[in-house]
């Protein structure tokens, strides 16, 4: 069924002083390959040395968000006959490298939960559990299903260039428990990010619509809170 040349960027620090690019041919061996495939089919049968991470293989866990052809995407959900060859497989921009494919994402991580992603429930606790209305819960939609995988953050300019900006994916997961019905942590959770790293850092960019594999759109989860900490009381 043909080859697809990969062209892929490398990197050991233990051996190399700055990254290059290495291309190896893939097997297109049955219709619906994806890159993940592809990439597998590099490390498991012609250099066990490429690194990348990945796990669910069902665009779910959200470890493997790379650079493909100039865009973020997950590679287990990327069809590799949608592709322009080469397919230039590059680690997501802006974060930092730590070998091949893999890219540190403790920071990303660090502004997540600094945005206290947990409900923050009225006192004392009822003894059942907290009901929502349908229409309540429809406001979590669009939402909810970040699987934290970078691909918005990494492509925002507004985080390449402002390194304490919290990044879509963090002002996302905030917008998601201030709209929830059942959280009472809102203005807590408002002044984080009330200053020119949070959300007026945001400057309607866009890319994070684009770069979203889930089809998130956390442009608009940003003007929520924007609107919020305007008729905010504190
Ligand atoms: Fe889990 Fe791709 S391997 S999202």
């Amino acid at each position: 069924m043909g080859k697809v040349t990969f062209t892929i960027l490398r990197f050991d620090p233990e051996k190399d002083k700055k990254p290059h690019y290495q291309d190896y041919e893939v097997e297109i061996r049955r219709p619906g390959m994806m890159v993940l495939d592809g990439l597998n089919q590099i490390r498991w049968e012609q250099d066990g040395t490429l690194a990348y991470r990945r796990s669910c293989r069902e665009g779910v866990c959200g470890s493997d968000a790379l650079n493909i052809n100039g865009v973020n995407r997950l590679g287990c959900i990327t069809h590799l006959e949608d592709l322009k060859t080469p397919v230039v497989i590059q680690p997501l921009p802006s974060m930092p490298l730590i070998k091949d494919l893999i890219v540190d994402l403790n920071d990303f991580q660090d502004k997540f939960f600094l945005c206290k992603p947990f409900l923050i429930p009225k006192k004392p606790l009822p003894d059942l559990e907290q009901l929502q209305s349908p229409e309540d819960r429809r406001k979590l939609d669009g939402l909810y299903e970040c699987i934290l995988c970078a691909s918005c953050s990494s492509s925002c300019p507004s985080y390449w260039a402002d390194p304490e900006y919290l990044g879509p994916s963090a002002l996302l997961n905030i917008w998601r428990f201030v709209v929830d019905s059942r959280d009472v942590g809102a203005d807590e959770r408002l002044q984080l990010l009330n200053d020119r790293h949070g959300v007026w850092r945001c400057h309607t960019i866009l890319n994070c619509i684009e770069a979203c594999p889930k089809g998130l759109n956390p442009t608009q989860a940003i003007g929520g809170l924007k609107k919020a900490l305007v008729s905010a009381k504190f």
